[in-house]
């Protein structure tokens, strides 16, 4: 390890980490069954949910003004786009409704590909061009932080869907 902003920053090390718990969650969904297959659902939204908050507001803006690929970035932002409506739709399903195990499908298959794409693609072209990775690995921690208070709080009550949020 040289300079400290070389390469392989902090925040696409936690980007990549993200990717692996939740394609790790759609695995066991798989071969779960039940309340626990419930769970899994509920806590791969709850990582969905942060992870696609931290791109939207920090992290593909900073990377969308640093590299000139607005075709990538704009189909990143329209996969996000199908990805909340997938969320939102599973939100007013019971786990237990038929529908509701396709669509976890969908947006599992959804989310693997667009995972793809963002390491094939976005995050090796933006670790070529000039960002200040360290400023914005202090923003993203931070807001990650306010993110996950904020959602434990408001799910403290019908809690227990999130049991591996809440390490610290
Ligand atoms: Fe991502
Ligand atoms: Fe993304």
């Amino acid at each position: 390890m040289a300079g400290k902003t070389a390469f392989a920053s902090g925040v696409v090390e936690m980007l990549k980490e993200d990717h692996a718990k939740v394609k790790g969650l759609f695995e066991e969904f798989e071969s779960a069954d039940g309340q626990e297959q419930a769970e899994i659902a509920a806590t791969a939204i709850f990582e969905l949910e942060i992870h696609a908050e931290l791109e939207e507001k920090l992290i593909y803006p900073a990377i969308r003004e640093a590299i000139d690929d607005s075709d990538m970035m704009n189909e990143a932002v329209e996969e996000h786009h199908l990805v909340h409506v997938l969320i939102k739709e599973l939100k007013k399903l019971k786990p237990k409704d038929e529908k509701f195990h396709a669509k976890f499908s969908v947006l599992s298959e959804l989310v693997k590909h667009h995972i793809e794409e963002e390491e094939g693609e976005m995050l090796p072209e933006a670790e070529r061009h000039d960002i200040d990775w360290d400023a914005l690995e202090v923003a993203v921690m931070k807001r990650k932080e306010a993110l996950m208070a904020k959602s434990s709080k408001k799910s403290g009550s019908r809690s227990k869907a999130t049991p591996k949020s809440g390490r610290s």
